[in-house]
């Protein structure tokens, strides 16, 4: 990852990466004990071009109304500032959590949501290695309801052994 880096929000090692020596201090989110008591290792992770903040990443049990709470799956999410998109970012940082989730968290599948209309979310749960798993309409309950929402939302996935075949 040079010049970039994924540096840990909260108590997780920051995987991959150590945090440049000029970096400005990490923020970390209102503690959260019950989610840290019983998900050690997860949680959100922020993006560096230099000093320059990317975006952040987030990994996450199972959770919520779509999302069927088995054990050794977890959650992959995204969102990166605008001015930094189409960069490979996205895809970079998806890929080392996918990584940071088989190897060291021990993970046997990692799964990202968006609307099935997300194209550009889509494409890059393709690049970082996952395939289509299913199209389903969320039961979740939202205050807006977005443009696109009639089309439902799709999930990707990849399992361990399916990511430690593309490692050869
Ligand atoms: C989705 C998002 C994280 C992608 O970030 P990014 O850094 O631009 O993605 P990457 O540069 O790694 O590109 C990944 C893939 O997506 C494709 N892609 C990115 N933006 C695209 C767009 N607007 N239209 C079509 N494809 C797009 C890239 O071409 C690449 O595919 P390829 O490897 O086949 O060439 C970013 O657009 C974002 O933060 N969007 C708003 C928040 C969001 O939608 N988050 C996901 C919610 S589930």
């Amino acid at each position: 990852m040079a010049g970039r880096c994924l540096g840990g929000l909260g108590p997780q090692p920051a995987p991959g990466c150590t945090k440049p020596a000029n970096h400005p201090p990490y923020t970390c989110p209102a503690p959260r004990p019950s989610r840290k008591e019983t998900a050690p290792g997860f949680g959100f992770w922020m993006g560096f071009t230099g000093d320059d903040f990317v975006g952040w990443w987030i990994l996450r049990p199972p959770h919520g109304p779509d999302q069927p709470k088995i054990e050794g799956e977890a959650e992959l999410g995204y969102r990166l500032l605008r001015r930094h998109w189409r960069q490979g970012y996205a895809t970079e940082g998806a890929r080392e959590l996918i990584r940071y989730g088989f190897e060291e968290l021990g993970l046997n599948r990692i799964f990202a949501q968006t609307m099935a209309v997300n194209t550009p979310s889509r494409a890059t749960m393709a690049s970082a290695g996952m395939t289509f798993a299913r199209t389903f309409s969320s039961a979740e309950e939202y205050e807006v309801v977005l443009p696109g929402t009639e089309h439902g939302e799709v999930e990707y996935a990849i399992t361990r052994r399916q990511w430690q075949e593309t490692r050869g």
